[in-house]
């Protein structure tokens, strides 16, 4: 289908940086949410927002055979709310209530590079406090994730606030008042967001770049001074934790729910193309109660998995799995008997290791261990079956020596040890760098 693709030689990509998510999140203690991939439309339409291309023109929407409108979920925040809501999770004591999660989106967009009609988020949400610290302490798992990955020279935190409700109306009669002698020259879609929604204007794919657009007023000159101190502490926390961010006022984010500071992760144009937005999020402290909740004031995060593949892979990271650690060759029949039990005994103890099931040749056997990249290889013949031991080649110096079989598991072991460069996330190493 266009649009979507299998994951097959990129598994270890996801599986490396799902770990690494899921390793942050246990860290900064968010705790797993799992909700469902589809949702009662009106969800969505309600959150997100009705005038956002998302809703508008993006969703998949489908009547299930009970006759309800359902629609495949395009992010994750509005089912975590709702699930926020009917677990009543907001009776739970612990302050900020912290969720992750890790899963499928759907959009029916333009594919093109970065951008796929299925793709996988990471993202987080923390309930229950205005306060900025909240905002910086979210801000502050993306970045160990980044980290965690080497990304975080590669990546650009922009932020900005769009202040409370007051301060967002303000902002949106000076927005209107900015494009009215431009109206005629807008999208018919703009021209309805216009009415409804002018800050739907501003991430329009056709008249975001548009001089008009690009004069428009920004919201910092717009804000009530709560609400500028409320941004000027959130930025005050990150230089306490001395993460870099670039301040930027045209930044609006392309969903309804915002209020207060939001944020995207950028990219250098050269890594992604025009779909450099890595991740992105903010404070959304209405969306609960517009759902039917008790008033909660919210923030988060959702990082796309497909736009941080593709990144990591540019800049030469390879999943460490993947990788055999030992080929096991076998002379003669019942070598490759003993070939076989062996194989499954090291494995128990923790190697990755091919051995041979077809009966190949020796010259066969070798070429398949080149083909699994094996980084050892163990050469079992009749003498060494005599004597329990087995011969053993490094692949990386050539080295060969023999060694009794029950040493095999400590010495390949120490020695794979010994190479790796303790990387900070625990699946991922540089390339050319040995396991
Ligand atoms: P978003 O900016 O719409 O935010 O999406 C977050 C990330 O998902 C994007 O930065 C991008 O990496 C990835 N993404 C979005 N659309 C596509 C696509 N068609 N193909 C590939 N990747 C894509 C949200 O979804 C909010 N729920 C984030 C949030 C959480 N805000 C508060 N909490």
């Amino acid at each position: 289908m266009k649009g979507t693709y299998d994951v097959i030689e990129d598994a270890p990509y996801f599986r490396a940086v799902e770990r690494a998510a899921s390793e942050v999140s246990r860290l900064f203690n968010f705790k797993e949410i799992r909700t469902p991939l589809f949702e009662a439309s009106e969800l969505f339409h309600r959150s997100v927002g009705e005038t956002t291309d998302i809703v508008s023109k993006e969703t998949y929407d489908f009547t299930d055979r009970g006759g309800r409108r359902v629609t495949l979920r395009p992010e994750g925040t509005a089912g975590v709310v709702r699930a926020y809501i009917e677990n009543k999770l907001h009776a739970d004591p612990r302050v900020p209530g912290k969720y992750y999660y890790l899963g499928t989106m759907y959009r029916y967009d333009r594919p093109q590079k970065g951008r796929t009609r299925e793709f996988r988020q990471f993202g987080v949400e923390s309930f229950g406090t205005k306060s900025p610290a909240v905002d910086a302490e979210t801000l502050a798992a993306a970045h160990t994730f980044f980290r965690a990955l080497k990304l975080q020279d590669a990546l650009t935190l922009h932020i900005n606030t769009l202040g409370g409700r007051e301060s967002k109306a303000n902002y949106a009669a000076a927005l209107r008042a900015h494009l009215e002698p431009h109206v005629e020259t807008l999208c018919a879609d703009c021209q309805r967001r216009y009415q409804d929604n002018p800050l739907r204007i501003l991430d329009c794919k056709i008249d975001g770049d548009s001089e008009a657009v690009q004069n428009a007023p920004r919201t910092l000159d717009h804000l009530a001074a709560d609400d500028r101190k409320n941004f000027e502490e959130v930025l005050s926390h990150l230089d306490a934790l001395q993460i870099d961010y670039v301040v930027d006022h045209a930044l609006v984010r392309g969903l309804d729910y915002y209020t207060h500071t939001v944020y995207e992760f950028k990219v250098d144009a050269a890594l992604l193309g025009s779909q450099n937005a890595i991740g992105g999020g903010g404070r959304y402290d209405e969306l609960v109660e517009t759902l039917g909740g008790p008033p909660t004031p919210a923030t988060g995060f959702g990082i796309g998995l497909e736009r941080l593949i593709h990144v990591l892979k540019q800049r030469g990271f390879t999943p460490r799995e993947g990788h055999v650690h030992l080929y096991l060759l076998a002379i003669g029949e019942e070598a490759r008997r003993r070939t076989f039990t062996l194989a499954h005994e090291l494995r128990l103890g923790g190697l990755v290791v091919e051995t041979d099931l077809l009966g190949r040749s020796v010259k066969a056997q070798f070429k398949q261990s080149e083909h699994h990249q094996a980084a050892f290889v163990g050469i079992l013949g009749e003498t060494e079956l005599a004597a329990g031991t087995i011969n053993l080649k490094d692949q990386a110096t050539q080295e060969e020596q023999t060694l009794k079989q029950s040493e095999l598991l400590k010495t390949i072991k120490t020695r794979l040890n010994g190479r790796s460069k303790a990387p900070d996330c625990s699946d991922c190493t540089e390339k050319g760098s040995q396991k």
